[in-house]
């Protein structure tokens, strides 16, 4: 008989704040690299240490982390760096094969490398760093938002942008003096084709739609998803155009593009389809295209959280 082929355990470790597709794609392409992925999600604390505090606590990072579809466990509180310790320990209480990470470098406060022991283990591999996105040009785009809002009045993101003063100044390399944010991602078919499933519904399941902005996709955006799918056999989200999503909340709305929308909630574990650019009323015509049994809605405005920012 064949011998069965060994598992192959792969470890990401990040912090994970403000989650977004750059997060998901690292996450997909660690996955790749193996047959299961554990992620580490660094402790408050240690990111306070490290890189100036966080704007998610641990527990919506955890959520945000547990809620991509590419990751099988979580650790919580994990170290900013792979001390030879808890590499040990991944290697015999976590069975992991290999600690990955981007290929930006990561150099700790004390100019040390943080993977440097993996790598001296020869249990390193490196995934490509998504260009055009980090959580620190999110909170840029987050300030230039509130900075055109409330320019008249007395300016309260300075403790915000200090938080943020690792890295590029958040607002500042725009060069755009109106403060109009810059996505600077590139959509390709082909990242979408990475993103997605690739599997329509069986032919008798209950399709459940829902729609929204998703912006600056959180906790609340993942939980109310799980609780739509829970509703059927198959989510499909519609997602709003940047049009809609400005002539609802504003000009400065909203924060990510369409196409950065979309790929978070198709990150997303309960979601198994997106419409990119969805209508804001569902039409009869949808329903009937896309043999819709459900529509929901959302009690609570999804809008709430960014809103408080
Ligand atoms: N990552 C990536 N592409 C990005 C941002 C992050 O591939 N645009 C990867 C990092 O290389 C790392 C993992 O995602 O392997 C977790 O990153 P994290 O620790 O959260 O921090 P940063 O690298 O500082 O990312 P950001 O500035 O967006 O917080």
């Amino acid at each position: 008989p064949k011998k069965k082929k060994k598992t192959v355990r792969v470890y990401m470790d990040g912090c994970f704040d403000l989650m977004h597709y750059g997060h998901a794609n690292a996450l997909r392409q660690a996955r790749a690299l193996g047959d299961e992925l554990v992620v580490g999600v660094v402790s408050d604390e240690e990111i306070i240490a490290n890189k100036g505090p966080p704007v998610m606590s641990m527990d919506e990072r955890m959520v945000m982390v547990s809620s991509v579809k590419w990751v099988d466990k979580v650790i919580a509180d994990a170290p900013y760096a792979i001390t030879e310790e808890f590499m040990n320990k991944l290697f015999t209480e976590y069975n992991i094969d290999y600690i990955i990470h981007g290929d930006d470098p990561c150099i700790l406060p004390d100019g040390s490398d943080a993977y440097a022991h993996a790598k001296k283990a020869g249990r390193y591999k490196q995934i490509k760093r998504t260009e055009g996105v980090s959580s620190t040009d999110i909170v840029g785009r987050m300030l230039l938002c509130v900075r055109d809002r409330q320019i008249l009045e007395t300016p309260n993101h300075a403790s915000l942008q200090r938080q943020f003063s690792h890295g590029s100044t958040p607002g500042q390399d725009n060069g755009n003096a109106s403060g109009t944010r810059i996505s600077h991602f590139l959509p390709t078919s082909r990242r979408i084709v990475q993103f997605s499933n690739g599997k329509g519904p069986r032919p008798d399941a209950r399709i459940v739609y829902m729609d929204g902005a998703f912006d600056l996709f959180h906790a609340g955006h993942v939980e109310i998803l799980k609780c739509a799918r829970d509703y059927g056999d198959f989510l499909l989200v519609g997602i709003h155009t940047d049009q809609t999503v400005s002539a609802h909340r504003g000009p400065h709305h909203p924060i990510m593009s369409l196409h950065e929308r979309s790929l978070s909630v198709l990150a997303c574990r309960y979601v198994d389809e997106v419409i990119i650019g969805a209508p804001s009323e569902v039409t009869k015509d949808m329903i009937k295209t896309f043999n819709i049994s459900l529509v929901l809605h959302g009690t609570v405005q999804e809008s709430e959280g960014v809103r408080n920012i």
